[in-house]
């Protein structure tokens, strides 16, 4: 009886919502019942701005997949090497560096006229085993620093247009990150750094790049003084990336607009330079329906129409941290995010229009 009951509920109401949206349903996203959840067409985000629109490429996929490529020629007219620019990959000898993937980008970006971004020079991460084993005194560092940043900035002169030179290097507190370099370097390494840079292609624009610098108001401050003060001693650095790994909920809009204000502020150009927006809390994927989808589409609209009150000399862009769901590396992370602005079958989502009329309306 209680059964029968049951399904003569179901059937007046409708199957009951289970959908988490795990690619088992996927056209759940685009309707829920008769109105459409996407509600704009592919429109070529790149010619909507007035600032360069970026995304994180993997460079094997870009010469396998005429889709991917397709997609991005036509929406993009920047990109970002997810791996491809890392010493793990560019550096794997001491005496042996690689830049084909490297050399293939630089072409491909001079044949769609797109500007190519490195990332990234000196991480504490992304370090070939070699180098992580290197054992030396400072000054034998500081050759493996200089000779590592040269040969490769030295290589793309003129080709590459900006390098995230150092990645990641404080702490939430504000205090310097620990790294083979802050260890066997010394705090100067920063420094050091941006010299080298210089050095090898003085016409590049030069960055420092870190995540959550919107939420941690300490680390900000940080990172701004720091880097403040080094260009007040004739370093050149040109601007800070804020990573932009931010969730549909975290943080508030105002924290973001007043990091990005700030950086502007102390005389830096600012590049939105991972940018993502989880669906994902403490580990797991929030139900997906329109309603969430709405919530990260009015995010991104709100994030990109604030990012045009920066003047126009501020604004580096705004790179998307891969181009499907799929490409993520939130997707496998983290219970099959929905972090980006196409579906994992390239197909626009709700995030993608609110990047549109963020940049339009
Ligand atoms: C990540 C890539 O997306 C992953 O595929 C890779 O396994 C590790 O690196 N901050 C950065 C990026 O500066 O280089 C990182 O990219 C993500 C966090």
């Amino acid at each position: 009886m209680k059964s029968v009951l049951f399904i003569l509920i179901l059937m007046l109401t409708g199957p009951l919502n289970l959908d988490t949206y795990h690619g088992r349903n996927e056209n759940a996203m685009r309707f829920k019942g008769s109105e459409p959840v996407v509600t704009c067409g592919r429109s070529g985000l790149c010619r909507k701005a007035d600032f360069p629109i970026g995304v994180a490429v993997d460079v094997s996929k870009l010469i396998r997949d005429t889709d991917y490529r397709n997609l991005i020629v036509s929406e993009f007219n920047s990109i970002t090497a997810e791996q491809s620019m890392k010493a793990s990959v560019l550096h794997p000898g001491k005496d042996n560096y690689n830049f084909n993937e490297t050399d293939f980008l630089i072409d491909f970006c001079r044949q769609h006229n797109m500007r190519l971004h490195g990332h990234t020079l000196v991480w504490y991460k992304g370090i070939p085993k070699w180098m992580e084993k290197f054992k030396g005194d400072k000054n034998a560092w500081d050759v493996l620093l200089k000779d590592h940043i040269q040969t490769v900035v030295g290589h793309c002169r003129g080709r590459v247009r900006s390098w995230d030179v150092v990645n990641e290097a404080f702490n939430d507190d504000g205090s310097l990150r620990e790294s083979i370099w802050l260890k066997n370097m010394g705090p100067e390494y920063i420094e050091k750094a941006f010299r080298y840079a210089a050095e090898a292609d003085p016409s590049a624009m030069l960055f420092y790049n870190d995540f959550d610098l919107e939420s941690r108001p300490e680390k900000l401050k940080a990172v701004v003084n720091y880097f403040r003060s080094l260009k007040a001693k004739g370093v050149k650095i040109d601007g800070i990336g804020m990573q932009m790994h931010i969730s549909i909920t975290f943080p508030y809009l105002t924290d973001i607009n007043l990091a990005a204000m700030q950086i502007e502020e102390a005389g830096f150009a600012v590049h939105y330079s991972e940018f993502d927006i989880t669906m994902v809390k403490t580990g797991k994927l929030w139900m997906m329906n329109k309603h969430l989808l709405r919530l990260q589409e009015e995010r991104i609209k709100e994030v990109v129409a604030a990012y045009k009150n920066l003047k126009p000399q501020s604004r580096f862009g705004i790179t998307m941290w891969g181009l499907s769901d799929a490409d993520s590396w939130l997707y496998d992370k983290n219970d099959h995010d929905r972090p980006l602005l196409f579906d994992t079958k390239n197909r626009v989502k709700p995030a993608y229009c609110g990047f549109l009329k963020g940049l339009t309306e």
